[in-house]
């Protein structure tokens, strides 16, 4: 059978004060389609899977959110985390849970907080991974043509003269800005999407080589009982905190690309956001009431209700939210979550 994970525990801290630890990107109808990212995920997913075999994964904090948003689904489709311990942990969690139950399963692991345009590409993507994870021990991720140096992203180096589903030569996660502009100009890499095939067969047996603490915790889980939210609770607690991406697809030898074109982007940063939104003749992206003057290639966000005078500004973000500001040179936009996290620990 085939199982889908979607990942929804972050707190998007680069999109603050949009996105916060109250209501995360994920909830939000980010692009004003009337569906949250969550619930644009989980309609994409339907598509490749059965609605009972997708699973969310997030912080207990928004559980009740997920349920909200997704009144469908049952309640072990949810699961809660006690604490944010990255994407290795919710991945090991998940693929031990539908093992127990499904033991030659295939999962899709996927964050929920991406625009993906062209949803008969990704469908056919996801199918081609399911029937090759389903014969062969192997990870499969999904490539992206890279547009820019951007450093917030894996980068996947791989045989760009080869067809299809293709050998990584190299796997490097989040490089600095002169890596990244080196393998732009290499021309041989891809991003990682984040978004992942495997059996589950696979990926724990990668987990046990490659994370083996990890591992280790949510192995010894016994699921579905009455013990298991106690033993997650205490599992969590001493769970090393780690992204698969450095811990798994960095290290693993059998991880494969399939380069995809299905018109995706992370909407990680306020920059991701406003790449899909029109732009007025100065190159500014506007969102409420704002007038401009002298000012260009700017974002500007103001609530409504407010008006935004901005003049003689030249790559900026402006964006005012409930009761935060923030004014920030667009080229630094990184560093914001650094500073909503310097913020939070002095609360
Ligand atoms: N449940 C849960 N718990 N979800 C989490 C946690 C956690 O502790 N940490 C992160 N997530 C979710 C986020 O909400 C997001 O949907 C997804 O997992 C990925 O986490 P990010 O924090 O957004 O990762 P990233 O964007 O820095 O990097 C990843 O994605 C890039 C593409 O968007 C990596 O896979 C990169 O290699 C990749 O290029
Ligand atoms: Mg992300």
């Amino acid at each position: 059978d085939n199982f889908a994970l979607i990942m929804a525990g972050g707190v998007g801290s680069r999109l603050w004060p949009l996105s916060k630890s109250e209501k995360p990107k994920q909830f939000l109808d980010l692009l004003g389609m009337g569906r949250s990212l969550l619930q644009l995920t989980y309609d994409r997913l339907a598509k490749v899977c059965d609605e009972e075999n997708i699973y969310i994964i997030t912080n207990e904090q928004y559980a009740e959110l997920v349920q909200e948003q997704l009144p469908g689904i049952n309640d072990y489709q949810i699961l809660a985390e006690p604490v944010l311990r990255n994407t290795a942990p919710c991945i090991a969690y998940a693929a031990h849970k539908i093992a127990v139950k499904n033991p030659k399963a295939n999962m899709v692991v996927a964050p929920a907080d991406h625009l993906i345009l062209n949803e008969d590409a990704f469908v056919n993507a996801v199918q081609h991974a399911f029937s090759n994870v389903q014969e062969k021990d192997i990870l499969v991720t999904f490539g992206i043509q890279p547009s820019r140096p951007d450093t917030g992203y894996g980068y996947i180096e791989y045989d760009k003269n080869s067809d299809g589903l293709t050998e990584v030569i190299q796997f490097k996660e989040k490089p600095n800005l002169e890596k990244a502009k080196e393998f732009l100009a290499h021309g041989g890499f891809l991003w990682n999407s984040g978004i992942f095939a495997w059996s589950v067969e696979s990926i724990i047996k990668s987990l046990g080589q490659n994370a083996p603490e990890i591992n280790a915790i949510f192995e010894g889980i016994e699921y579905y009982g009455a013990q298991e939210e106690e033993q997650i609770r205490s599992g969590y607690e001493v769970c090393p905190s780690d992204s698969i991406d450095y811990a798994i697809l960095e290290k693993a030898k059998n991880v494969k690309v399939l380069p995809v074109q299905f018109n995706w982007s992370d909407l990680g940063t306020w920059k991701s956001i406003y790449e899909n939104k029109e732009y007025d003749l100065a190159n500014n992206a506007v969102h409420g009431n704002v007038v401009t003057e002298n000012t260009n290639n700017c974002l500007i966000k103001v609530r409504d209700g407010k008006l935004a005078v901005v003049k003689g500004l030249e790559n900026f973000i402006v964006v005012d939210e409930n009761d935060v500001l923030v004014i920030c040179p667009k080229d630094q936009e990184q560093s914001i979550k650094d500073i909503y996290t310097k913020i939070k620990g002095t609360e």
